[in-house]
């Protein structure tokens, strides 16, 4: 498959370590492929736990020099490396919807939103600021400062290729951190295409260095980073069991830990919503990227009262959604990452339907001429909490719809799961916007609108989906720590 990139340089295919572009130590090879097809177009070093060991040997040595740098200088290299992120956005788009399957108006979407980011970042790293407190005693100055974490090391999935590291790397950067990063092992090289940016935009040596490597290689990489003391911040997005381990084998070390983990987000419509408006919030929160998104609804809650039609309105709006290969312009669906992800779709559906629910648009694979890959956008009715999709994340464009009957039993439901990252829901009544609000056990609510990531807000979650903050200026607090200075005799 050709990409055809206006920019060939943006294809890189070696680790970056220190400003050079390396192949692995051990010179092995980790194919890319097209979600659509599974056919190996690309390949990009499979590391391990020596080129982890590089790149942390070149952040250490480069973050002395970095975080001595004012603000002002930072945050005027992440301006340039902004403004080329835009200049690119075409390239990096088709690389994106490439190696990831994302239709390629949302993977334009995708690099918009991640430069947000980054321009959010580098603004405010000239804001950092900290205190002057009161002295208790005459003659002593207490103040606070902000101080950059060290090294930092990322860790990103593959639903949001470009976005997640971005939002990752830019507070570290504009903090005064360095960073070792590793992108996922299906979307290395959108990773790969923004730190040649960075270089290009005089991001000096060892400041960014990013390695990738194999599904089977990665836990070497991340051992070597969890044990390395030098490594002083853990920043995953990922799975809650992924996270747990990162928590549990980084206590040796206590590194500083932001984990935005898995959700189950409920998605409630009341009796007294606007549907129509509930409809569309619940297309784009939960067809976005074909519904491999963390935030993403996964269950669907409608009153009784207004059921059937909400799920009239919902299917015609479903069953019109066009699924295609990733770089075509009409494609809204693309195609699932993998086989573990179509499979799991389907195993979901079946399941449901075998314990009673019914399918009302959708609820099988579809374009098998394309590519094994591909899922139809789904509807389901009479979904229960036995069903496996009602516990388990599906991360793909099936939305199942529960029928309640009143507010106190679906706010239970929704809390019925360990995972709080995101939910949503749909009312006009003021005070029941303000009880439910404050009833839900989530870090994001989002209110009569589906789409609510935003550079300015802080996006994470409470319960086992994680803590820390990305995004708003708790994202920057996350990559610094708190120093007190107390100087005496001063009476
Ligand atoms: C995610 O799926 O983890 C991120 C989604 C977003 O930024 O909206």
């Amino acid at each position: 498959m050709a990409l055809n990139l206006a920019e060939p340089a943006l294809l890189r295919t070696q680790n970056l370590i220190d400003d050079q572009w390396r192949d692995a130590g051990l010179g092995a090879r980790l194919s890319v492929s097209d979600p659509a097809t599974g056919e190996a177009f690309a390949s990009v070093p499979d590391s391990d736990a020596g080129d982890a060991r590089l790149a942390v040997d070149a952040a250490a040595a480069a973050f002395p020099a970095w975080s001595r740098r004012t603000a002002r200088e930072r945050a005027q290299l992440i301006k340039r490396w902004h403004a080329l992120i835009l200049q690119h956005q075409e390239d990096l788009a088709r690389i994106i919807s490439t190696e990831q399957g994302k239709p390629l108006k949302e993977a334009r979407g995708e690099v918009q939103y991640g430069a947000s980011y980054v321009e959010w970042f580098a603004e405010e790293a000239t804001r950092i600021c900290g205190d002057i407190v009161a002295e208790a005693v005459p003659g002593r100055k207490l103040l606070v400062l902000k101080e950059p974490v060290g090294v930092v090391a990322g860790i990103t999935p593959w639903n949001f290729p470009l976005a997640m590291i971005a939002r990752k790397i830019a507070p570290a950067l504009a903090a005064g951190c360095t960073v070792v990063a590793k992108p996922a092992e299906d979307t290395p090289l959108t990773a790969l295409a923004l730190a040649w940016l960075a270089q290009q935009a005089g991001i000096p040596a060892g400041v960014l260095n990013m390695v990738t490597a194999s599904r089977e290689h990665t836990p070497g990489v991340v051992d070597a980073w969890l044990l390395d003391s030098r490594v002083r911040k853990i920043t995953f997005t990922g799975s809650t069991p992924v996270g747990k381990h990162l928590a549990r084998e980084s206590a040796a070390t206590l590194k500083k830990l932001s984990l935005e983990l898995g959700g189950n987000a409920p998605f409630i419509v009341f009796e007294d919503a606007d549907l129509d408006a509930a409809v569309d919030g619940l297309m784009a929160s939960k067809f976005r990227n074909g519904g491999q998104t963390c935030v993403c609804p996964n269950r669907v809650y409608v009153h009784e009262a207004v059921h059937d039609d909400f799920v009239e309105r919902l299917a015609q709006r479903v069953g019109a959604l066009h699924v295609g290969p990733a770089t075509e312009e009409a494609a809204q669906i693309g195609p699932m990452i993998n086989a573990r992800a179509v499979d799991k779709i389907a195993r979901h559906v079946e399941d449901a339907v075998a314990r009673g629910a019914r399918v009302v648009t959708g609820g099988k694979r579809v374009r098998t001429e394309d590519g094994p890959h591909y899922y139809a956008p789904t509807v389901l009715v009479d979904a229960t909490p036995a069903m496996e999709l009602s516990c388990e994340e599906t991360f793909g464009p099936v939305a199942p719809i529960f029928r309640f009957r009143d507010e106190a039993e679906v706010i239970r439901d929704a809390n019925d799961t360990p995972f709080g990252l995101a939910a949503y829901f749909y009312s006009n009544d003021t005070r029941r916007i303000w009880r439910v609000a404050q009833a839900l056990e989530t870090g994001m609510v989002g209110i009569n609108e589906g789409a609510i990531a935003a550079e300015a807000a802080p996006f994470g979650g409470v319960k086992e989906s994680g803590y820390g903050r990305e995004g708003s200026r708790h994202g920057l607090d996350d990559y610094m720590h708190t120093k007190y200075l107390c100087q005496g005799q001063l009476g």
